[in-house]
């Protein structure tokens, strides 16, 4: 009897560009649910809607995160606990 496969979680930073945008893709492509983080806002709403483009709107959510500010991290965590309860992998870029 096939099981059901494992669902996964991810939270990305530095993901509204370049090689933290493309794990957040391939991440999601593989049916991984990811945060994508960014430390602007806008330019993080950007790049997860350009994933809804491609099909990905259900698997990729936004949360702001500077890395350098320990109330971002702090907000962060606080929403991946919430909201998963429960966090696989970190790719720290
Ligand atoms: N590209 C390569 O082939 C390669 C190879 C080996 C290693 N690396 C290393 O991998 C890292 C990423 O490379 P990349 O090419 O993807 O760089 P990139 O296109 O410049 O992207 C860097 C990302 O980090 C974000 N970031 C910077 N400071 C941040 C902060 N305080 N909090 C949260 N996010 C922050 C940037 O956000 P903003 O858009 O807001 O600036 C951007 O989203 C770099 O450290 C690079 O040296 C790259």
């Amino acid at each position: 009897m096939e099981e059901a496969a494992e669902k996964r979680y991810a939270v990305v930073t530095g993901a509204n560009k370049g090689i933290g945008f493309g794990t957040v893709k391939g991440l999601a492509s593989k049916g991984a649910t990811v945060v994508l983080t960014a430390r602007d806002e806008k330019r993080g709403l950007e790049a997860v809607g350009k994933l809804a483009e491609a099909g990905l709107s259900e698997l990729v959510v936004f949360h702001q995160l500077d890395v350098t500010d320990p109330s971002s991290v702090s907000s962060l965590a606080d929403f991946v606990k919430t909201k998963f309860g429960n966090l696989i992998s970190w790719y720290d870029i």
